[in-house]
C-alpha cells in the first residue's frame, strides 16, 4: 500500500460497494467533516500541531486501521502513517493483498500530541470525530494499532500483547488488534509483528501478496 491521496468514490454511505465506480469529487458530507477537524479548537493540541491529520484511503474502505496519534511526519504531511511506523504498517497491508483503495487510516488523536504523548484528554475531546468519522465510512472491519486505539475503541479489552493477533467485536465490528508498529524494536516483537499479520491476512481471507520478509 503506497500513501496516495484518499479516494474519492462518491456514493453515499451504506450505498452498494462497486469498485469498479469512477472517482468523483469527495462526498459533500466527508468534506464538511473535513472541515470541521481542521477548524477544530474543542482541546489545547490544536495550538501546538502544524496542521490536523484528517484521514488517508479510500471512501469506501474494506477495512480501516485505526492509529494513536499522528507523530511528527504526519503532522508535516497532513497524512496518518506516513512515517517509519506508517511504512511499516503499508508493508503489513500489502503483504496481506490489501490494496490502497481498500484501507483506509485514521487515529483515535486527530493533532499530534507535544512530545508524541498520548493525550487521553484529548482523546476524549477528539471522540465525536473519530465516531462520525467511522459511522460515514461504516466499515465492515476495523484493525486497531497499539494499546491507546484498542483501548479507545474496545476499553474492557484485555493487555495488548494478550489479544494482539486474535480477532474481537467492537463498536459492533469485527476487530482485529495489532501492537503498534512502532513497538517492534526487538526480534521477538518482529516475530511477534510477523505472526499476527500473517493471522490478519488469514482472519481477512486473504492468501497474502507478499514474503514475511518484507515485514
Ligand atoms: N502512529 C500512529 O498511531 N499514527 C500515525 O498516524 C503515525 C504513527
Amino acid at each position: 500500500m503506497t500513501s496516495g491521496e484518499p479516494g474519492t468514490e462518491g456514493s453515499a454511505p451504506g450505498a452498494a460497494r462497486d469498485p469498479g465506480a469512477a472517482p468523483t469529487a469527495e462526498p459533500v458530507a466527508w468534506s464538511a467533516l473535513r472541515a470541521e477537524v481542521a477548524a477544530c479548537t474543542r482541546c489545547p493540541l490544536h495550538r501546538s500541531r502544524t496542521q490536523p491529520v484528517f484521514y488517508r484511503g479510500g471512501l469506501r474502505p474494506h477495512l480501516v486501521v485505526v492509529g494513536e496519534a499522528p507523530g511528527a511526519q504526519e503532522d508535516r504531511l497532513g497524512r496518518p502513517f506516513v512515517g517509519r511506523a506508517g511504512r511499516r504498517l503499508d508493508a503489513a497491508l500489502a503483504t496481506v493483498g490489501l490494496d490502497e483503495a481498500e484501507v483506509g487510516l485514521l487515529n483515535v488523536l486527530k493533532c499530534r500530541p507535544p512530545g508524541n504523548r498520548f493525550d487521553p484528554a484529548a482523546a476524549r475531546s477528539c471522540r465525536t470525530h473519530l465516531d462520525r468519522q467511522l459511522a460515514w465510512l461504516d466499515p465492515p472491519r476495523l484493525v486497531t494499532v497499539g494499546a491507546r486505539a484498542l483501548a479507545a475503541l474496545d476499553p474492557e479489552a484485555p493487555p495488548i500483547l494478550r489479544c494482539a493477533g486474535r480477532p474481537r467485536t467492537a463498536l459492533g465490528r469485527p476487530l482485529f488488534p495489532l501492537i503498534h508498529p512502532a513497538a517492534v524494536r526487538s526480534h521477538a516483537l518482529a516475530r511477534r509483528w510477523a505472526d499476527d499479520v500473517d493471522a490478519l491476512g488469514a482472519w481477512l481471507g486473504r492468501r497474502g501478496a507478499g514474503p514475511r520478509e518484507a515485514l
